[in-house]
């Protein structure tokens, strides 16, 4: 048994639970990893409503956490699963015993983000998720990571593809949904770390500085090599930058 709280790993869009494989490898003799499936995502069965809003997700988490008995969690999110975790702060910061926000960010989404919403939400249903795969990949791995390791490339093609595409639009449109929460970090008391690639398009490094300036007891570590999905591109450094953080914060 750990003595340290355990680890509960939130995915991002359109993915699923796999996506932490390595850490669920390289972390388990360290902490306890959780790592579900969002409602409707991966292997959930789950029924979601037309809009998904962030802060049901996080429901649903604290439902789970509840059901096994666990009272405080380390909360990681990649990306989406940032903005459902800090939703999960928002409305339940004692069940915080830190916070691992990667590759995401604090703000809403402006007019041009809401209306991009509606097109995913759109695409996924007509267009189907093969297409909606081969738009996204560009933004998730670096060029080089897709030339020279076309098998990584290729795993996260199909964890896109295979997620349905009810489930993604729901949760487009509940992505759209989201307010602001730097006020959430702001008041955060626990000890928290920012995470994001030096090349994530996708969430430019001033969004990540702003959550790491607001947090009163957080850092920021920027992996080199990677682009949005850090965890998967540079795996070692991934895994090592959170074990620091285990080891620092969180005694075993
Ligand atoms: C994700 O990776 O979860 C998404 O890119 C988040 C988003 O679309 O805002």
């Amino acid at each position: 048994m750990f003595t340290r709280p355990p680890l509960l790993l939130i995915h991002g869009f359109p993915l699923d639970a796999t996506l932490w494989e390595p850490q669920v490898r390289a972390l388990s003799p360290l902490v306890e990893v959780i790592a579900p499936d969002l409602r409707g995502f991966g292997n959930d069965r789950r029924e979601l409503p037309a809009i998904m809003p962030m802060r049901s997700h996080a429901a649903d988490l604290k439902e789970m956490l509840d059901e096994r008995g666990i009272e405080k969690v380390i909360l990681c999110g990649l990306s989406m699963g940032g903005y459902i975790a800090m939703a999960f702060a928002e409305r339940w910061p004692e069940r915080l015993a830190g916070l691992i926000l990667c590759n995401t960010r604090s703000n809403a989404d402006d007019e041009d983000g809401v209306a991009a919403r509606h097109t995913t939400a759109q695409n996924a249903r007509e267009k189907g998720m093969d297409v909606i795969a081969r738009g996204m990949l560009p933004g998730l791995l670096t060029e080089r990571t897709r030339q020279e390791r076309p098998e990584l490339a290729q795993r996260v093609l199909d964890m896109i593809a295979r997620q349905s595409p009810d489930t993604v639009a729901a949760t487009s449109l509940g992505m759209a949904q989201r307010p602001d929460r730097l006020h959430v970090l702001q008041k955060m008391k626990v000890p928290a770390l920012v995470i994001t690639g030096d090349s994530d398009s996708l969430m430019p490094m001033p969004t990540s500085q702003v959550m790491a300036d607001a947090l009163p007891n957080g850092r920021l570590v920027v992996l080199p090599g990677a682009a949005h999905l850090t965890n998967m591109e540079v795996p070692e450094l991934f895994n090592r930058t959170i074990q620091i953080y285990l080891e620092e914060h969180h005694h075993a």
